[in-house]
Parts: structure tokens; C-alpha cells; sequence
């Protein structure tokens, strides 16, 4: 049962991708999707939502956590990263910050260039060193 249940990176990938597509970003032309999976089984996503304002804009794993959290979770098992070019798109250092929030040491952090190859990295590896304080 738990087998049938899990969500699989392809899953996340497909999320990813097609949350992409809904991507506001018309100053940067860089349309970036996110998928993460909660630790209720749930996949919650978002894309980048840009601003004539340039620092007003938002990026897609703020917005993927956003939708984590209205949701009720509190816990990022896996976050997929999906980039629209042949690189792919490691976060960059605030949303590093972002994810470490509703982390473990040990969640995935998957990214995947815009033909689905991706790669993964533990949040340890992402952002060592971070800055925590207690809930
Ligand atoms: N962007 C993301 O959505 N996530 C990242 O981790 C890196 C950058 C967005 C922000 C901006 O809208 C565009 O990509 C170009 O920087």
C-alpha cells in the first residue's frame, strides 16, 4: 500500500513541468516551475511570478512552499526544481534559506534541466551552515 501511494519523481517532474507553464516571468523570459511533495503525500507546486518592480518578483519555490503551508504541512520530503533551459536551476541563495525552513537534513532537493534530466542533492549539501533559530 504505502508502494502504490508514494509519489515518484516523475511525478514531481510532471507537476513541475506543467506548473512551468503558468510561469509570469516577461522581463526575465526564465520560466521556472517547482513541485515539492509534503509529508502528507501530497504534491503542492508553484511557478515564478515576476514584477515590473524587479525585486518584487517572486520565485517558483516560494511559491511551491506557499502552497505547502495553506495546505496545513509543515515538512518538504522532496522539492523538484524544473529549469527552461539545458542547465538546470539550483535555487538560488534566499530560496535556499526558504526550503531549509521545512526541511531535514535529508530532503531531496531535485533539479532538472527543461528535458527532465535531473539531479539531486540532500538540503545538508544545498545550504550547510544555515541559519536557524527555535521554534
Ligand atoms: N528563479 C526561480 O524561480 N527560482 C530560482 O531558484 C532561481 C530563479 C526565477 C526568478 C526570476 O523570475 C527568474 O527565475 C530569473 O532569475
Amino acid at each position: 500500500m504505502e508502494k502504490l501511494l508514494k509519489k515518484s519523481n516523475q511525478d514531481l517532474l510532471t507537476a513541475a513541468a506543467c506548473v512551468q507553464k503558468k510561469a509570469y516571468a516577461p522581463y526575465s523570459s526564465f520560466q521556472v516551475g517547482a513541485a515539492l511533495l509534503a509529508e502528507d503525500g501530497c504534491i503542492y507546486s508553484g511557478c515564478n511570478v515576476e514584477n515590473a518592480a524587479y525585486p518584487l518578483g517572486q520565485c517558483a519555490e516560494a511559491g511551491a512552499i506557499a502552497d505547502m503551508v495553506k495546505a496545513g504541512n509543515r515538512k518538504i520530503k522532496k522539492i523538484m526544481i524544473m529549469s527552461p533551459t539545458d542547465e538546470s536551476c539550483p535555487p538560488c541563495g534566499g530560496c535556499r534559506q526558504k526550503i531549509q525552513e521545512f526541511s531535514d537534513p535529508d530532503t531531496e532537493i531535485l533539479m532538472a534541466d527543461q528535458t527532465g534530466n535531473a539531479s539531486s542533492i540532500t538540503m545538508s549539501e544545498l545550504l550547510p551552515f544555515a541559519f536557524e533559530l527555535d521554534k
